[in-house]
């Protein structure tokens, strides 16, 4: 598999441990009549998935998309909702961060956020199976040597 590719693979295993340690601290949440330290550590541990290199890792993802798009490859409707999830994760993040400041109720910030992890291990799985194996296939060299300059 391509060099790049497999960067984004090494990206998404590194995500998929902190959203499984989200998931662990969201189970608990639900169960505690006091998790406010819980929050706390919760919108801290969400932080790490709003960062640069998370914007960069869409930016690059990106790049490959629209040089998929310019080639003969089939393209299938999952890769075509990779864009609108990527516009997606942006306004999530932004209605994350602002749920920190609001007084809703655990359980509501709860459900926010494992809505939020589930339509991220959708995203990431469309990419994983469809997405980076038609790339795979279908990018020419020149194609990649194109998106290697402009990668972050
Ligand atoms: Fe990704």
């Amino acid at each position: 598999m391509n060099v790049l590719l497999k960067e984004l693979q090494a990206y998404h295993h590194e995500v998929a441990i902190k959203i499984t340690r989200i998931k662990e601290l969201l189970r608990k949440m639900k169960h505690e009549s006091d998790a406010a330290d819980d929050c706390k550590l919760l919108f801290k541990m969400l932080e790490a998935l709003h960062g640069d290199a998370e914007r960069h890792h869409h930016e690059n993802e990106e790049l490959i998309r629209l040089a998929l798009l310019t080639t003969e490859a089939p393209i299938h409707q999952r890769v075509k909702d990779i864009e609108r999830d990527h516009q997606a994760f942006g306004r999530i993040a932004g209605q994350l961060k602002t749920l920190e400041d609001t007084t809703l109720e655990t359980r509501v910030i709860a459900d926010t956020v494992d809505d939020f992890i589930k339509k991220y291990f959708d995203h990431m799985d469309s990419e994983e199976n469809i997405f980076f194996p038609l790339a795979d296939k279908w990018l020419s060299d020149d194609q990649w040597q194109e998106i290697t300059r402009q990668w972050h």
